[in-house]
């Protein structure tokens, strides 16, 4: 062996416990120490790992017709599995353009964005309005549209200049008027933000309809995802919702925009798509964008190798199937009732700020001084802190920080898989009891 260190770790001053092995909400180490994924490895795994009979469907695939390429052919597993996500999708939103993931479909859906203007004869429009503390992807197209400086800074001189607003964050709003209660100011500026930009300018508006990056559960205000409708339409701006997270039912809806009744333009959806079980997303789009594309025989000048492949495509059926058949979704808004309800003990402990969950996306924000809000500084760590002691006592789960500014904010972030039981949940809530005592201590 040439090098024992030939794997380009993202943190090269981490130690990275060596996993193996997956069994439902359970990860186990080389040393068959077992870690509840809290997290659901990143939010995607929503129906647990070691899922026999999509295993079975993925060997079946690879040995049926691992690949054909979207450029010549197409495949009825693409198909069928566009037809599906279509009638699950709200409204008019018909038409599927698969990817391998959230960034590849935030991406596809700007320039989808752009090609519908264009076509339609409206050739300023280009940019793509977003919000802070916003995750949209880790490539250039998505990055610039992320509100999290800390994780572009590095690249912003390739980023095209794309407007920010606040995003909607009633714990923290700094709106006249507003204290917890949203008053729609900051969706409101979406309209200041459009008319400053110049509307012949603005291609889309694009938002998580509920934050879990930037924001340890970010959810919006009752009216909030209405009135931003209400704006895209009055400036021909195509609404994008970024679903990658939320979608395929991680909010106990299939998209979580269902919640609040508001058809985007655009759905981006990813992660929960393949459950993990491969790499998957997609941009959902409305009649009117399908049809430009239809009328103007333009083709989309854009196309990524893993297109609408066969093993992800079956793979995607499989999830919806085990969605349907186990009626995944029915039990997940109970599982939120049930972490809010059984959390409220944590209030005891003046470190924890504030609990929010949106179906089985969960935050609790921590700060010094639960009155004032007050952060704790941001080199006590104490999210980590936390989560670190979780994961020593064999739960996985992810800090945040830098919700305030970037820099002072801690929280620490939950999106276990949807089928956790809620005994189960009943186990993560303990480890975090003693991980905040221990921390408060
Ligand atoms: C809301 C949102 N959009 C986009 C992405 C990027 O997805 P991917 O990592 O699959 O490219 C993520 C990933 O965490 C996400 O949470």
């Amino acid at each position: 062996m040439k090098t024992n260190n030939a794997l380009f770790h993202r943190d090269l001053n981490k130690k990275y416990s060596v996993m193996v092995r997956g069994e439902g909400i359970y990860l186990f180490d080389e040393d068959g120490k077992r870690y509840i994924d809290g997290c659901a490895g990143a939010g995607n795994v929503t129906l647990g790992h070691g899922r026999q009979r999509i295993a079975e469907v993925m060997k079946d695939q690879a040995e049926t017709m691992a690949f054909c390429f979207s450029t010549n052919f197409t495949n009825n597993l693409a198909l069928e599995l566009s037809s599906r996500i279509a009638d699950l999708a709200p409204g008019d939103l018909n038409h599927v353009y698969f990817v391998s993931g959230g960034s590849e479909g935030n991406e596809s859906a700007f320039k989808i964005c752009r090609q519908y203007h264009l076509q339609r004869g409206n050739s300023q429009k280009q940019l793509i309005i977003s919000r802070w503390k916003a995750y949209h992807g880790a490539t250039l197209g998505a990055m610039a549209a992320s509100g999290m400086p800390l994780l572009k800074n590095q690249f912003t001189p390739w980023f095209p200049n794309f407007p920010k607003i606040s995003p909607c964050y009633p714990y923290r709003c700094k709106f006249a008027g507003c204290e917890g209660n949203c008053n729609l100011s900051c969706a409101r500026q979406l309209e200041q933000a459009i008319i400053q930009a110049g509307p012949e300018n603005v291609a889309a508006f694009i938002a998580e309809p509920v934050n879990s990056a930037g924001i340890a559960v970010g959810i919006p205000g009752d009216n909030y995802l209405n009135e931003i409708r209400e704006i895209c339409d009055k400036y021909d701006v195509l609404f994008i919702a970024d679903e990658v997270i939320t979608g395929f039912g991680r909010t106990g809806k299939y998209f979580a925009v269902e919640h609040w009744n508001v058809v985007p333009d655009i759905i981006v959806f990813g992660k929960g798509a393949s459950s993990g079980y491969s790499p998957l997303g997609g941009v959902l789009m409305r009649d009117k964008i399908y049809d430009s594309f239809r009328e103007s025989c333009e083709i989309f000048a854009h196309v990524f190798t893993y297109v609408d492949n066969p093993v992800a495509m079956r793979i995607g059926l499989e999830v919806l199937a085990i969605i349907e058949e186990e009626k995944i979704l029915d039990e997940v808004s109970n599982k939120e009732t049930y972490f809010l309800e059984k959390t409220e003990s944590l209030k005891k402990y003046s470190i924890v700020g504030d609990i929010r969950a949106k179906g089985m996306l969960w935050g609790i924000e921590l700060v010094k001084n639960y009155k004032t809000k007050e952060p704790f500084p941001a080199e006590l760590k104490v999210g980590q802190q936390i989560a670190d002691y979780a994961f020593k006592n064999g739960l996985s789960i992810t800090a945040g920080q830098g919700s305030l500014d970037w820099v002072d904010g801690d929280d620490i972030r939950l999106s276990p898989p949807l089928t956790t039981t809620y005994k189960q949940i009943d186990e993560i809530i303990a480890i975090i009891d003693k991980g905040i005592m221990k921390v408060q201590l």
